[in-house]
């Protein structure tokens, strides 16, 4: 088995951790606290092909693989996991499921722009009373003589307050013993669609998420993304991808706190010597570097498969299930390290301490993740 990166994954990682390092990092704490949308950094994450990084430059995207995807988010996450969520959304959520299922009209309207970071694109698929039975959602789409009528609301919508374009699904027929549902590219602006303020959140301060609106909201016929009926499959397939997103930003958090711990032991003292020499810090420090190299494993698999096209459902399950638990165990022990000081919004390890908290809960819940692998599982 080979755990070695090519030459070209390597150069993409270490652009991105140069560019998170000059750009990101020193911004984090201010965007955090004031909940800033940081839109000067998405617009150099366009300029470096972050907003669409395995979409084929035909499209607008980078070209490269989901490997590199998974390294870059997790480097651009370790400085910001508001900007890695908002990467994340765009890459797996919005062009992912456009390059798979979309028409190549909305390849070249739609797909292209947004690959590019000239557009932004989010994702409606939760709503206000279904999130982790996402087929019982409420919104309807009726069909007219020449295209759909939408009605409902969606919640949580990460990107939604700044998005030019939405992917949401909705219930295209009840009659049957199964509800089925279909897929919608809705651009901003639309009469009929409107947002929310942003949500308060615990974390992720910087990544605005809301509800969105449908009242009486009519697209054409040529705003269905796969085939009418298929809607929960397609939202299904792209969680599968947006999984290893997640991971991969849990897996930056993660790195980030046990940077800032490893400094911090090496520099603070108590009883006259570095608590880096203490046994009860290194053996957190221990724990947190395996924990952490075991989910970058996991993760690893699962976007190597999405690469050879093997059904990955599973594997992205795991990796975002151990990835984001990890994430939150290890943020733990780095303010356990830093003492008081780890408490405090001086330090970032508090940061990294909510922001791992909703890896656990977005793109399924570490709940849903079991359920998804038992199904695997059992099924043999
Ligand atoms: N790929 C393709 N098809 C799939 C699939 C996959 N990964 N998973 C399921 N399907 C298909 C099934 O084969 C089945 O097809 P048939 O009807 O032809 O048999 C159909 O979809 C229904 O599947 P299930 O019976 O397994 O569906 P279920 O109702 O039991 O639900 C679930 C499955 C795993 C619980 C699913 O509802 C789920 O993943 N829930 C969590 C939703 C979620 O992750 N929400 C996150 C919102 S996005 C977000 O957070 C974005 C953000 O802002 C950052």
């Amino acid at each position: 088995m080979n755990f070695d990166l090519t030459e070209e994954q390597r150069l993409v990682r270490d652009t991105a951790r140069d560019f998170a390092a000059r750009e990101i990092a020193p911004k984090a704490s201010e965007i955090d606290k004031a909940g800033r949308w940081p839109s000067e950094i998405i617009a150099k994450m366009a300029e470096l092909g972050f907003l669409g990084m395995a979409i084929p430059e035909p499209y607008g995207g980078a070209g490269l693989d989901t490997l590199s995807y998974s390294l870059v988010m997790e480097e651009i996450s370790a400085a910001c996991a508001s900007c890695g969520v908002i990467m994340s959304v765009n890459n797996s959520l919005f062009c992912d499921p456009l390059f798979k299922f979309g028409t190549e009209q909305q390849k070249k309207e739609v797909l292209t722009p947004v690959a590019q970071g000239k557009k932004l694109g989010c994702f409606g698929l939760t709503e206000p009373m279904s999130g982790s039975d996402a087929q019982t959602m409420a919104t309807n789409a009726v069909k007219t003589a020449d295209g759909w009528v939408l009605d409902g609301a969606k919640n949580w919508i990460t990107n939604g307050p700044h998005a030019d374009y939405i992917l949401v699904f909705a219930v295209t027929d009840r009659s049957g013993p199964r509800i089925k549902h279909t897929a919608f590219l809705v651009p901003k602006g639309t009469p009929g669609y409107t947002q929310a303020k942003p949500d308060h959140k615990l974390g992720i301060h910087a990544a605005h998420s809301c509800t969105v609106f449908f009242e009486n909201c009519k697209v054409p016929d040529s705003a269905v993304v796969g085939a009418v009926g298929e809607g929960f499959k397609v939202a299904m397939a792209t969680l599968d991808g947006g999984r290893i997103g997640i991971a991969s930003q849990a897996l930056g958090i993660a790195k980030a706190a046990l940077e800032t711990s490893v400094r911090y032991a090496k520099e603070r003292k108590s009883f006259g010597v570095p608590i880096a020499q203490h046994q009860a810090i290194q053996f957190m420090l221990s724990d947190m570097a395996t924990e952490l190299d075991a989910a970058r494993l996991l993760t690893w698999r699962a976007a190597t498969m999405k690469d050879a096209g093997a059904r990955h459902t599973m594997q992205s399950s795991e990796a975002k299930l151990y990835a984001s638990e990890m994430a939150t165990r290890v943020a733990h022990k780095a303010i356990q390290i830093h003492g008081g000081y780890g408490y405090s919004t001086e330090f970032p390890v508090e940061r990294h301490y909510r922001d791992a908290r909703i890896t656990e809960i977005y793109e399924g819940t570490s709940e849903i993740q079991r359920i998804v692998i038992a199904a695997s599982v059992l099924k043999g």
